[in-house]
């Protein structure tokens, strides 16, 4: 699990822009860490690194804003506000999550059983100084090495 240490928001935008740089349709990315940590903020660079030109914004109230405007369609999931999983089938997140599009979902602890296993995920950390963030990034791509 990499580990990456970041000073300011200028890295953290870096990084978001060269993880869209690699997302594939149908990615999930579980975005986690308290409030403020950066998940929006990152989430932001992810959609500009896409191509998305549409205003990101969280979509704390919404639970979903969807931007298709970018290189692969983004939907950007918050669910702090969502109490159980039966919400999110209210949602339909199933055709989202197992769609075409990249979904990045913050606060994606809420909903840890619907996170499929494939998912990439993030969970951002306050470091010492006020700008700094620790990002600690587990990829599950292992799987298909299995068994040959
Ligand atoms: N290195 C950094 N990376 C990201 N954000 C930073 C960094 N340094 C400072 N910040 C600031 O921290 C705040 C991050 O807010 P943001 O809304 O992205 O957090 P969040 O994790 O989405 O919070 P919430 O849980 O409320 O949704 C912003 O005000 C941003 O300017
Ligand atoms: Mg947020």
């Amino acid at each position: 699990m990499p580990i990456i240490f970041i000073k300011n928001e200028k890295q953290t935008e870096k990084l978001g822009m060269e993880l869209a740089a690699r997302l594939l349709p149908g990615t999930v990315v579980a975005l986690t860490g308290e409030p403020g940590a950066g998940k929006t903020t990152f989430t932001k660079a992810v959609a500009k690194g896409l191509g998305v030109a549409s205003l990101v914004t969280s979509p704390t109230f919404t639970i979903i804003n969807e931007h298709k405007d970018g290189r692969i369609p983004l939907y950007h999931f918050d669910v702090y506000r969502i109490n159980d999983e039966e919400e999110m089938y209210e949602l339909g997140f199933e055709e989202y999550f197992y769609g075409d599009g990249v979904c990045v979902v913050e606060w994606a602890d809420r909903i840890e059983g619907l996170i499929p296993e494939r998912a990439i995920r993030i969970h951002i950390s306050y470091g010492i100084g006020e700008n700094e963030r620790t990002f600690q990034i587990n990829e599950n791509t292992g799987d298909r090495d299995n068994g040959s």
